[in-house]
């Protein structure tokens, strides 16, 4: 399929294919109590407001949450690099039965729920014409995406719903949260390495800006910067893309100019916020239930101060900015899958650490301390697990009674949680366990590596940030975050390789 066919295949797009009503739908029998997810009442309390009066984000009801088809989980096959496909493998999937894999019917112990919780994860929730993979492939190869051992792309998936149907499988949690190293050892739940071109690659310039426009649209603010890309043809939209590097992504509610890093699943268990500007709460499972399933799709029903997001590219045309699709034409996960996922979440492990304790890093350790660091990276954790405001945001008195709140301003770059959908006014203070193998740091991702983010000359205008630096932008400021700036080279030295040891 080529061209035009396969641009209005991508048409249907991501949108369509994320609420896209199963065709092989089957029910599974549940044989297990689990937390209900769209509970009202806990979502009214467990997602944060944006940093501006009068725009009350409210959630879709749980009535017609619970209207959406529920989600069929299907066995997921690896995709190949080009180079690395067996001989006639496509063939041979297109002979293969579908395979249901999950059934809450047959889960029993822990474990069984955990490795079911897997197969959610890694299952695709927009489903492409098989075609697909060849532009995937160039864009992973383009942009230096590497190739895990085993010759696979983690990130994507095949899906056989119905014989002889071979489907390209896209937007699983671990397209995006699944981290290859350079040497190819892949770490499940770390910070992703996915293109952000891969994500919601424009079919033609009219779907591409309303995709665009639905995905970061901010209805409260002044000069939206989506409003700039209404006047952008596909090129200059994917030029922006691209200067995302890997680890970084415009997740929706994000923007195209503000990306923010994709953070570090593993330990997320322990985090009490979720989101770099603590969008949510984390009190329980069932609050990691809502995060994926409002992540998902479903807070794209979501009413931001009247404007629901999903309307401009719902699967029925000509929707107002305020209505929402017939709940039946969507899908959403199971509250067993969601269940699962979360237990499956909680259960991953971080790599074995091959940077031992040693002289320098002990010294590093007395840095740490001498400097004030514990006091927001708090041992074991490394996370006191509050919030932070962002220059210019008052804090509500009423915040000072619900949240946990270091009052200090660490000065970072406001934009993100100040002028996003995403945005609380705040940041919250990230974990720093398992920094040796992620990168890069900062909200958005602006420096690569810990040395480029304690050298003082980050703060500088002229400086060229080794990260995320932005669409058309030569050099700029990593303002903020003054602590350890002013170490002796060998105090940083010593600092860094302790923080390796995390
Ligand atoms: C398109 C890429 C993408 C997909 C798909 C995706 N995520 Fe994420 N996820 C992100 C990004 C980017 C963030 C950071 C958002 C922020 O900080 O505002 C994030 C944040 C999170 C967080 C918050 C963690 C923290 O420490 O703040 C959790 C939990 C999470 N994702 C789980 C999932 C699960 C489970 C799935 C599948 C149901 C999923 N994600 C699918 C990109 C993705
Ligand atoms: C007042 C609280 C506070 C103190 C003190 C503090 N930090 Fe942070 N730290 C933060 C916050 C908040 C961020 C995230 C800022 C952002 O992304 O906008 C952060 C980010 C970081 C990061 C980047 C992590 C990532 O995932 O992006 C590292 C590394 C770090 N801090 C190390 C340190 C070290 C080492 C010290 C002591 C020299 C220190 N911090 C002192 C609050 C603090």
């Amino acid at each position: 399929m080529q061209g035009k066919v396969l641009f209005d295949a991508i048409a249907r797009g991501v949108f369509a294919a994320l609420f896209a009503a199963d065709l092989f739908s089957l029910v599974p029998a549940y044989a297990q109590a689990v937390p209900k997810t769209w509970d009202e009442r806990a979502l009214e309390t467990g997602v944060i407001q944006p940093p501006v009066a009068h725009a009350p984000v409210k959630h879709i009801p749980a009535d017609y949450y619970y209207r959406m088809r529920e989600r069929v989980i299907y066995r997921t096959y690896p995709v190949y690099s080009s180079k690395r496909e067996p001989p006639g493998y496509l063939e041979k999937l297109a002979l293969a039965e579908p395979e249901v894999v999950f059934d809450a019917g047959k889960l029993h112990t822990e474990q069984d729920w955990i490795g079911a919780g897997k197969q959610v994860f890694r299952y695709p929730i927009g489903l492409f014409p098989v075609d697909m993979l060849a532009v995937w492939r160039t864009i992973m190869e383009r942009t230096g995406v590497p190739v895990a051992r085993d010759g696979t792309y983690p990130h994507l998936s095949i899906v056989v719903p119905k014989k002889g149907v071979v489907m390209a499988g896209f937007l699983s949690c671990a397209t995006c949260h699944t981290r290859i190293q350079p040497d190819g050892s892949v770490i499940e739940g770390g910070q992703g390495t996915v293109p952000d071109l891969l994500l919601g690659f424009p079919p033609d310039v009219q779907i591409a800006r309303a995709f665009q426009r639905a995905l970061f649209r901010v209805p409260w603010i002044d000069n939206d910067p989506i409003d700039r890309v209404q006047k952008m043809s596909i090129d200059e939209i994917n030029a922006i893309k691209a200067a995302m590097p890997l680890g970084v992504v415009a997740r929706h509610g994000t923007s195209l100019f503000t990306p923010v890093q994709i953070p570090d699943l593993i330990g997320v268990r322990e985090r009490r916020y979720l989101d770099r500007t603590g969008l949510m709460r984390h009190r329980d499972i069932g609050d990691m239930m809502r995060y994926a399933a409002l992540n998902q799709g479903a807070d794209m029903l979501s009413d931001y101060a009247g404007y629901r997001p999903v309307a401009g590219v719902a699967p029925v045309a000509g929707l107002k900015d305020d209505h929402l699709p017939p709940p039946e034409a969507l899908e959403r996960y199971s509250d067993p899958q969601l269940f699962a996922l979360a237990k499956y979440v909680y259960s991953l492990a971080p790599p074995p650490n091959p940077n031992g304790i040693t002289d320098p890093s002990r010294r590093g350790e007395a840095v740490f301390a001498r400097e004030g660091c514990a006091r927001c990276h708090t041992p074991p954790l490394y996370n006191s697990n509050k919030l932070t405001p962002a220059r210019g945001f008052e804090i509500p008195e009423e915040h000072r009674r619900t949240y946990e709140i270091e009052p200090t301003i660490v000065g970072t770059d406001t934009d993100l949680t100040m002028r996003t959908r995403r945005g609380t006014g705040y940041y919250k203070i990230p974990s720093l366990l398992g920094v040796w193998y992620r990168g890069p740091f900062e909200h958005s991702g602006s420096v690569a590596t810990l040395e480029d983010w304690f050298d003082a000359k980050r703060l500088r205008s002229d400086y060229v940030p080794t990260g995320f630096r932005g669409f058309g932008v030569e050099h700029r400021a990593v303002p903020g975050h003054p602590f350890g700036l002013n170490l002796s080279a060998d105090d940083k030295a010593a600092l860094i390789a302790f923080l390796k040891t995390l």
